[in-house]
C-alpha cells in the first residue's frame, strides 16, 4: 500500500479504537465533577509531560533517520515548557505537583516506552507521536470543553500553550510514517506497534478513572 493511504487508513484505524473509550472525563457531569476531573488529569498531566521530555531523550540516539533527530528535540523541548507551565499552575492552585504519586499503570505506560527505545523508528513513533499524541490532542479538547466554565483559566492555558504543540506532535507521527512505512513488513509492525499502545494507554485511562471516582 502506498504510505499516505497507509498512514490515512492506520489514523481511521486508531480514531475507530477510540470512539467511546475515553472513560477519563465526563462532560456532562455537574461542575463540581468535571473540576475534579480536570485537577486529576492536571496532577497526573505534570509527571506525564516530564516523563515525554525522558522518553524523547532515551529514543533520540536511536534515531537514525535525520529528518526525524531534527523534529524530535523540539518536541523535547515543548514537554518540559509544558511540565513547567502544568507544575506552576498547580501550584498557583496551592497544590504539591512534586508530592503526587503516579498512577502505577502511567508509570508502566512510560517504563515500556523508555524500554523500547531500541525498536525501528516506524514503530516507536507509530506508538508515541502517532497513536498517543493524536489520542491526547483529542483528549485535550475533551478536557478543555469541560474545564472552560469551571476553571477558565485553566482551560486557556490548555487551548493557547499545549494543544497546538501536541498537534505539531501528532503531526511529527503522521510525517515518520509517511517517510518509513514504505514496505508491506514496516507498515505490519507499525499497525501492531499502533494496536500495543492503544490498549495500554486505555487501561490507564480505565484506572485514571476509577482513581479520581473513589476519592
Ligand atoms: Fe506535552
Ligand atoms: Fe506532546
Amino acid at each position: 500500500m502506498d504510505p499516505r493511504d497507509f498512514v490515512r487508513a492506520l489514523a481511521d484505524e486508531n480514531a475507530a479504537f477510540w470512539r467511546g473509550r475515553d472513560v477519563r472525563q465526563d462532560p456532562d457531569a455537574s461542575p463540581a465533577v468535571r473540576l475534579a476531573q480536570l485537577r486529576a488529569r492536571m496532577r497526573q498531566g505534570v509527571y506525564n509531560e516530564l516523563r515525554s521530555v525522558e522518553l524523547i531523550a532515551a529514543w533520540l540516539p536511536h534515531v537514525p533517520e535525520r529528518e526525524m533527530q531534527s523534529l524530535l528535540p523540539g518536541q523535547l523541548d515543548d514537554e518540559h515548557r509544558h511540565y513547567r507551565l502544568l507544575r506552576q499552575r498547580m501550584i498557583d492552585l496551592g497544590e504539591d505537583p512534586d508530592g503526587f504519586r503516579p498512577l502505577p499503570e502511567w508509570e508502566a505506560l512510560f517504563d515500556w516506552l523508555v524500554a523500547c527505545r531500541a525498536r525501528p523508528t516506524w514503530e516507536k513513533l507509530a506508538m508515541f507521536q502517532f497513536a498517543g499524541e493524536t489520542q491526547s490532542c483529542e483528549g485535550f479538547e475533551t478536557l478543555i470543553a469541560l474545564g472552560r466554565d469551571v476553571d477558565p483559566e485553566t482551560a486557556k492555558l490548555y487551548e493557547t500553550a499545549i494543544l497546538p504543540d501536541e498537534y505539531k506532535h501528532a503531526a511529527i507521527g503522521r510525517r515518520a510514517l509517511t517517510l518509513l512505512c514504505d514496505s508491506p513488513s514496516r507498515q505490519t509492525a507499525a499497525r501492531a506497534a499502533c494496536v500495543e499502545m492503544n490498549e495500554r494507554i486505555f487501561n490507564a485511562y480505565r484506572h485514571h478513572r476509577a482513581r479520581v471516582e473513589t476519592h
